[in-house]
């Protein structure tokens, strides 16, 4: 987690760095800091808080002149967040300053030997381990810093993007990066660092991104020089050009990215399906998908790895994928997947869910499954995230970027990839009819305008959430493929505005949860039409008869549920596969207003980050 950022050139380097690190607030946003080199010195400023904060720090404690400096918004990993333990650090002498997201596993040991030969130390984090360590190196080897900074990255365990620069150098900024991202933006002789590209499109398209174990020198006036980190041997690097627009990571007008990105679905399934999904022709085509047919008709069984919302899609893809397919499918948090020595052979096919392509767990239970021979596919937002490149093969969401902590359009892009995956492997096995086929196909054309129907409740939502907003706690009830849109609700909730929420199969609430409700108890079930609506109606009954309060998610018409439940949020009619696309939009909804009424922080709830890249 963390976001950092990184300039040389001959631009003034702190309204692009502050602006940068706004950007990557989505990151973490417990404390922040920034060093400029002002021509002479290092000027340093840190503080505990957000980027706002540390503006306010600099505009009392520091100059803003400079061409070269670097910063920082900080996820705690070692050490609360507070002043100290902020970053950038120092060396003991002053001279390096470095950056640091990731985590120095073995930093304990490093530091007592660093003690040892006299270092001091400020912090309690390991960033300040890896920056003496580099001075000692530097020091005792009589090297330059970049051979430094490689002689040191051998001796660490763990997983880093770093970036740091020396005073008595300035004119260059050492990179390197091992399982965390690190973009570099190229410029007319002038760099940009950062964790993603956000922070620099207005500058430059040009951009590299470092593999893992690669480290790179940005020198002024040279071309960048990328080498391996183990045994510095040059890399020809990747100038890839951005297609991110700023436009995409702005707010557009709505007081929160959430909102944006959730009135965003309809044109962003759009975009996901553009070129994609022809349904007149009947025809589905994904690039990535294409050659990997035979991998998949072929396959013992799907084996599905994600985390968080990404979970609850592929949950979602588990009724999808055996309806049409009929190949078992198998959904495993990715944090579990990695240490229980799964049984995974040739003949399975994995596919990895993630919005931002970084997450930790799930890139090392990709790691894990390819050593076990399996072909793994997939399914990420973030263009040219370390996912999307360890991946043997996969699709892209084209969600556009998503800024919001609380993860929206990801889910129902991720969905709507999974459902035409899954149409188009049905579809060459023989195992969906030609009429489901077609009829899907045209359902899953017409979801963008079902959504934007859907989204016309907002103001009925909101008022639905005025009269919950002071709940303690939520129950999230749906069957089917709508089991897992409950969970993906309840999570919601959660995360955005700190209310306990528990999602659950409508039917499994008889066998524990029922105990809870009274009539302080907010129910939300999603009782759409589809084979259970009987039994969700028999569910309701039962939630009614002991006095707990309805919402639900209906049908557009809907009678029945209507004359049971308190409130209710309705939703354009679709083919019971295609509901969750629909169902999800009045639950993202509702947990919005609920946590704008309590004045919560929407877009960057307490103790998250939006890109999870430690376990
Ligand atoms: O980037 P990923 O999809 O891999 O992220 C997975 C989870 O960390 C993420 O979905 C998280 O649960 C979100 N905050 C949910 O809103």
């Amino acid at each position: 987690m963390c976001g950092i950022v990184g300039y040389i050139g001959s631009k003034q380097a702190y309204p692009i760095i502050i602006n940068g690190l706004k950007r990557l607030e989505y990151r973490g946003y417990d404390s922040a800091g920034i060093a400029l080199y002002d021509g002479t010195d290092i000027q340093l400023a840190k503080t505990k808080g957000k980027v706002a904060d540390l503006e306010e720090r600099v505009a009392q404690e520091i100059s803003k002149k400079g061409t070269l400096g670097i910063g920082h918004t900080r996820w705690a990993t070692h050490g609360v967040p507070n002043d100290v333990n902020s970053h950038p650090h120092f060396s003991n002498s002053g001279d390096l300053v470095l950056i640091h997201n990731g985590i120095i596993e073995n930093y304990a040991s490093l530091k007592i030997e660093l003690i040892n030969r006299g270092y001091t130390f400020k912090s309690d984090t390991d960033t300040e381990v890896l920056v003496n360590l580099i001075e000692e190196i530097k020091k005792q080897e009589n090297v330059k810093l970049g051979k430094a900074v490689q002689i040191a990255l051998n001796q660490v365990v763990g997983a880093y993007a770093i970036a740091l620069f020396d005073r008595k150098k300035p004119d260059e900024i050492v990179v390197a990066k091992l399982g965390s991202p690190l973009a570099i933006g190229i410029g007319n002789n002038e760099f940009f660092v950062a964790s993603d590209a956000s922070p620099f499109i207005e500058y430059t398209n040009n951009a590299i991104y470092l593999e893992d174990e690669e480290m790179a020198i940005l020198r002024l006036g040279r071309e960048i020089r990328v080498r391996k980190i183990k045994d510095d041997t040059l890399v020809n690097p990747n100038i890839q050009k951005l297609k991110l627009s700023l436009e995409q990571i702005e707010k557009g007008g709505y007081d929160h990215f959430m909102l944006k990105e959730i009135f965003e679905q309809p044109s962003v399934i759009k975009d996901t399906y553009r070129g994609r999904l022809l349904a007149n022709q009947g025809i589905i085509k994904l690039g990535g998908l294409e050659d990997y047919i035979p991998r998949f008709t072929n396959a013992n069984r799907i084996v599905i790895i994600a985390c968080g919302t990404s979970w609850h899609a592929g949950l979602v893809a588990e009724y999808i994928f055996e309806e049409w397919t009929r190949i078992p499918v198998e959904v495993e948090y990715a944090s579990e997947f990695r240490y229980r020595n799964p049984i995974i052979t040739e003949k399975d096919v994995v596919i990895a869910i993630s919005q931002s392509g970084e997450t930790a767990d799930t890139l090392a239970a990709i790691k894990l499954a390819k050593e076990k021979g399996a072909f793994v596919y997939g399914i990420c937002n973030v263009v040219g995230s370390t996912i999307s490149r360890e991946t043997h093969s996969g699709t892209y969401t084209h969600a556009g970027p998503e800024i919001g902590v609380a993860s929206t359009k990801a889910f129902t892009t991720q969905i709507t990839v999974l459902t035409m995956m899954a149409l188009k492997i049905g579809k060459v096995k023989g195992t969906i009819s030609q009429t489901d086929y077609m009829m899907h196909l045209r359902e899953l054309e017409m979801i963008p305008t079902h959504v934007a129907e859907a989204l016309k409740s907002n103001d009925k939502i909101e008022e639905i959430a005025a009269v919950f907003k002071n709940a303690t706690n939520f129950l999230y009830l749906g069957r089917g493929v709508n089991f897992p849109v409950a969970l993906e609700g309840a999570l919601k909730l959660k995360e955005i505005s700190y209310i306990h929420a528990e999602g659950y199969p409508a039917a499994e609430m008889k066998h524990g949860p029922i105990a809870l409700i009274d009539e302080q108890m907010p129910v939300v079930v999603i009782a759409v039409n589809s084979n259970h609506y009987g039994k969700v109606v028999s569910n309701i009954e039962e939630i009614k008869a002991r006095s707990g309060k309805i919402i639900a998610v209906v049908t557009e018409g809907d009678t029945e549920v209507r004359a049971l439940a308190d409130y209710v949020m309705e939703v354009p009619k679709t083919p019971e596969t295609l509901t969750p696309l629909v169902t999800t939009i009045p639950l993202q909804l509702l947990s919005y207003h609920i946590a704008v009424m309590l004045d919560k922080n929407v877009d960057q709830p307490r103790n998250l980050a939006k890109s999870v890249t430690v376990e």
